[in-house]
């Protein structure tokens, strides 16, 4: 395990396989593989579709997003390790605090990211967020990326880009170039909530999560991210449309709903620890 608190988020994407042999030796203490008689539990069956099914070059159908959030729906934090530390964690300020957005309110707690499986097909991973804190905007290029919210309450402001691109080159904003995205979603999720689920192009591929209060999400991700590939996690800051627009770029819907996107470094304030995945067993 690596003594680092301070993760870029592409880094945690591909953790080493000591560290997972050690995950699945915690985990293989704690429970017992079930008897051929006993139901399979609910993330050994996502675990199993997805091995079956999911490829690295070709999106998921329909029918697989259905089967997979079908079962997604019914997971809780129980089923993976979890125990619901909404009610015990009241150490940050919430979502709705006038000093939401101060950097040392998101304080000493890293957000823990908890590695469940990858191949070159998929990850499955947790996040698990202390209340206030971010997961800047950052997008998931050419993926499809499923998202269980497992307890507590997680705000979700997330843009897809305006196709063909509309991008203000450095002459137009001398900061840098930024390009046009529209806001798709803009809500908080409480659990128990059903899986949302992001596509390449649709459904908000961009997005940036605030912990309103302490929460966890279960995520499978396919194709995973991959630097090689072309599937590397950018950040991004935005602007209102109304920092570089003037109407014109506009394809529907109001200026409000438009926001300029600039593609920046990993943030310094993310702060990111590796935990360690409890739940049941999952036979690979
Ligand atoms: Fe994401």
């Amino acid at each position: 395990m690596t003594s680092s608190r301070f993760f870029r988020l592409p880094n945690l994407i591909s953790s080493n396989s000591t560290n997972m042999f050690f995950q699945r030796l915690f985990a293989m203490a704690n429970y017992s593989f079930s008897s051929s008689s006993s139901p399979k539990p609910p993330i050994q069956a996502v675990y199993d579709i997805c091995k079956k099914k999911l490829t690295p070059s070709i999106e998921p159908t329909p029918q697989l997003i259905y089967e997979l959030s079908s079962i997604l729906d019914t997971i809780g934090p129980s089923d993976v390790g979890l125990k619901d530390e909404h009610q015990e964690d009241d150490r940050g300020h919430g979502f709705s605090s006038p000093n939401t957005l101060n950097r040392l309110d998101r304080w000493a707690q890293p957000i823990t990211y908890i590695d469940l499986n990858e191949s070159e097909s998929f990850t499955m991973c947790m996040f698990c967020f202390p209340t206030s804190s971010v997961i800047p905007l950052h997008d998931h290029p050419e993926m499809t990326v499923l998202s269980k919210v497992l307890y507590g309450s997680l705000h979700v402001k997330a843009y897809d880009w305006v196709e063909p691109p509309n991008i203000k080159n450095s002459k137009e904003n001398p900061r840098g170039p930024v390009r046009l995205a529209k806001l798709v979603v803009d809500k908080v999720m409480s659990a128990p909530c059903s899986t949302s689920i992001l596509y390449p192009k649709t459904g908000g591929n961009l997005h940036c999560f605030t912990a309103v209060t302490s929460c966890a999400v279960l995520d499978i991700l396919t194709p995973p991210y991959e630097e090689h590939s072309g599937r590397r996690c950018t950040y991004y800051r935005d602007y209102p449309y109304s920092s570089f627009g003037s109407g014109g770029e506009l394809i529907d819907g109001k200026e409000d709903e438009y926001a300029w996107l600039e593609e920046i470094d990993t943030p310094e304030d993310l702060y990111m620890r590796e935990g360690v995945y409890a739940g049941p067993p999952i036979r690979v």
